[in-house]
């Protein structure tokens, strides 16, 4: 059916997850949201996934247009692993804070200042940062890749601190840190995530490794999105402090139903609550109009592509 024609401006939610059904069998199109997409997005995804697995499915599907509900570094690590395929971010704003700090004039000087390091790079970076690491990392297999090269190995880790010195700590390495962060978890406060735990003393705290240390230091559970789902899903606690993005608590409700989820508050005046403005940018709309125009796409510049596959591709190898 051609639908060019029709105005669909006025479709409200159920209009549009509807038209969004109908343009993804027509164009076999595939719709990945990371957990910290606004629930209505989670709950049409085809697969919800944390970065590592969202990287994964990318390499795996056999869709032609792969329609990522996430942030622009997602869409380029799927245009990076898929040349061939459409890959769309439906608001091609939707940035990253922490990528953002790891600009890769500035990586690429620091790392020719250590000739004699292997870099490491946490997904959460540019293309052009990808170009000038060894491997890629997640969250949720940083340490198994640490752990995996010779003890000896001298390592720069970029470009999240946080995540840096949680790797530091339980691999016993002594890795150089970029100083990068994520302006969402680097806001969550030790006092008042202690304060909710005096109110729920049975609680158990669950933090994400871009969260500052000493939040590391008091947490059940560190973990990327994934990990922190699956403990909660299996811990017979009942009740979880979550200490990362709230978007994350649509999937733990959905996983766990009858367990309680409290999102952490946030810390900072300029930022009222802890969520991702990025991620959040995405909407209903936008991916039914992304699915229609084949638009915003993400592209990649085959060198930096050719350089950077390298680091992705070995991620996968090793974890
Ligand atoms: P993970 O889902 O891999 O834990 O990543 C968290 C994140 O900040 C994504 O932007
Ligand atoms: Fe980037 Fe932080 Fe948003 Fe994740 S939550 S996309 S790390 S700014």
């Amino acid at each position: 059916m051609d639908t060019s024609a029709n105005n669909f401006s006025d479709l409200n939610d159920e209009g549009l997850k509807r038209e969004i059904a109908r343009l993804k069998r027509e164009k076999n199109a595939l719709i990945m949201a990371h957990y910290y997409q606004r629930d209505e997005i989670q709950e049409i995804a085809d697969f919800i996934g944390d970065s590592l697995a969202l990287a994964r499915q990318a390499a795996l599907t056999d869709a032609d247009v792969i329609v990522m509900c996430g942030v622009h570094f997602m869409g380029e690590t799927a245009k990076i692993l898929c040349p061939d395929k459409v890959v769309i971010v439906p608001d091609i704003n939707a940035g990253c804070s922490l990528a953002d700090s790891c600009p890769p004039d500035e990586f690429e000087k620091f790392v020719s200042q250590h000739p004699d390091h292997t870099v490491v790079s946490y997904v959460n970076t540019s293309a052009a940062v990808k170009a000038n690491t060894d491997i890629v990392v997640t969250s949720g297999n940083a340490r198994k890749v640490i752990d995996s090269l010779p003890a000896d190995e001298k390592i720069i880790f970029g470009p999240d601190h946080n995540l840096g010195e949680y790797i530091n700590s339980v691999t016993g390495r002594n890795m150089l840190l970029w100083n990068g962060a994520c302006h969402v978890h680097d806001r969550f406060s030790v006092e008042k995530i202690i304060a909710l735990k005096k109110e729920h003393p049975e609680a158990k705290i669950l933090v994400h490794p871009e969260c500052r240390r000493p939040l590391q230091l008091i947490a059940d559970k560190v973990g990327s999105t994934a990990a922190l789902l699956e403990y909660a899903a299996s811990d017979p606690a009942q009740e979880f402090i979550v200490v990362t993005e709230s978007g994350i608590l649509f999937e733990m409700q959905r996983k766990c139903p009858g367990k309680t989820f409290i999102p952490a508050p946030a810390d900072d005046i300029e930022c009222a609550c802890n969520q991702c403005e990025y991620m959040k940018l995405n909407t209903l709309r936008k991916v039914y109009e992304a699915l229609r125009d084949g638009k915003p796409e993400i592209n990649v510049d085959p060198e930096i592509a050719a350089r950077a596959v390298k680091s992705i591709n070995r991620m996968l190898e090793l974890s």
